[in-house]
């Protein structure tokens, strides 16, 4: 019983910054993403009768720990779907064209949840597909749709109103997302500790979760107008909210590093010279441009020469889940 997955990871426009419920994954906003062409996890799920528990190989190398213990959380949610008590063997491969760091939650449990109840028999939809990753990690039920993506918050307690529609396909606008890969990055907060301490602690948290329901309208309607400077400025603005809410927690603390602000001073400084480019940042140090294709020479060219910059990876928006 076995498949095979591939899913490509996103980047958030309108974050995903808090939960509702921590067990079943719901968050306390809307939230709204692009799938990245240029990053992607490939998940081989195989259930065997005679295994006793189960395994988990990401790229050729066997992992246990807690990386193994939220793979197995996710498939012991598949296996009561399903109703069948079998383990199973995981492979998975990230295809990521640097070993910067750059392997993602949304892609690997987006690839896991569409691997594994293939594998064990399941034949999901993609809302219900959507619905189940979610439950491994919030921002993976984002991952199962290519293009443009909101995660509707939903309201039942249960979950079942909580899940991802596209908004726009890949094919709906051509702009690119430069993934600004930082050579020197240090010991992150996780992101799910990281947005449970805000959310616990930080009084600027409310006018988060006020300002956010109204960028997603907005967001909304500017990438059905390919509105490029909306876009972008909306992005922008709803990143640099997120992370000021860190800088209000107890303890307070930041994912900025010095590189990081150099970068968003240069992206800054493409604008003031008349080039549309905007940042965003998710939960750790590296940043992600948006531009549109005519700049790229002229946005790459600035970026590189960034101290403390180690790559640059291009993205396209990406297409969704695929089984190969
Ligand atoms: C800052 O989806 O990694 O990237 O649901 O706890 O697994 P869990 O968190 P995760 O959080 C992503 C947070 C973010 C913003 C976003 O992607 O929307």
């Amino acid at each position: 019983m076995k498949a095979t997955a591939r899913a490509h990871t996103n980047i958030a426009l309108i974050k995903y910054w808090g939960k509702r419920n921590e067990s079943l994954i719901l968050p306390t906003n809307s939230n709204l993403s692009v799938t990245l062409d240029g990053f992607s996890t490939e998940t081989t799920v195989d259930f065997q009768e005679d295994l006793k528990a189960d395994t988990f190989f990401l790229n050729k190398q066997v992992i246990e720990g807690d990386a193994l213990r939220k793979v197995a959380v996710f498939l012991d949610k598949v296996r009561a779907l399903s109703g069948k008590k079998i383990y199973a063997q995981v492979d998975s491969l990230n295809h990521v064209p640097t070993a910067a760091g750059f392997a993602s939650s949304a892609s690997g449990l987006a690839a896991l949840a569409a691997a594994s109840t293939k594998a064990i028999g399941l034949s999901l939809d993609n809302t219900e597909l959507s619905r189940l990753a979610r439950q491994g990690s919030g921002s993976a039920c984002r991952s199962i749709y290519g293009g443009f993506v909101e995660w509707q918050m939903g309201e039942r307690e249960d979950g079942l109103d909580s899940y991802a529609v596209q908004v726009a396909d890949e094919s709906h606008w051509d702009i690119r997302i430069a993934a600004v890969v930082l050579s020197k990055t240090m010991k992150k907060i996780s992101s799910r500790e990281g947005m449970r301490r805000t959310v616990e602690t930080s009084p600027f948290y409310a006018g988060w979760i006020e300002q956010t329901s109204k960028d997603i309208q907005e967001i909304k309607q500017a990438i059905a107008d390919k509105d490029f400077e909306k876009t972008g400025s909306i992005a922008e603005a709803n990143c640099l909210r997120m992370h000021a809410t860190t800088l209000g927690a107890n303890p307070p603390f930041t994912y900025w590093q010095d590189t990081t602000m150099r970068v968003m001073q240069t992206v800054q400084d493409l604008r003031e010279q008349g080039i549309p480019a905007y940042f965003t940042i998710d939960a750790g140090p590296n940043v992600k441009v948006m531009y549109l294709p005519e700049d790229e020479n002229k946005v790459k060219s600035r970026l590189q020469v960034i101290e403390g910059v180690e790559d640059i990876i291009i993205s396209k928006p990406g297409s969704g889940i695929s089984y190969l």
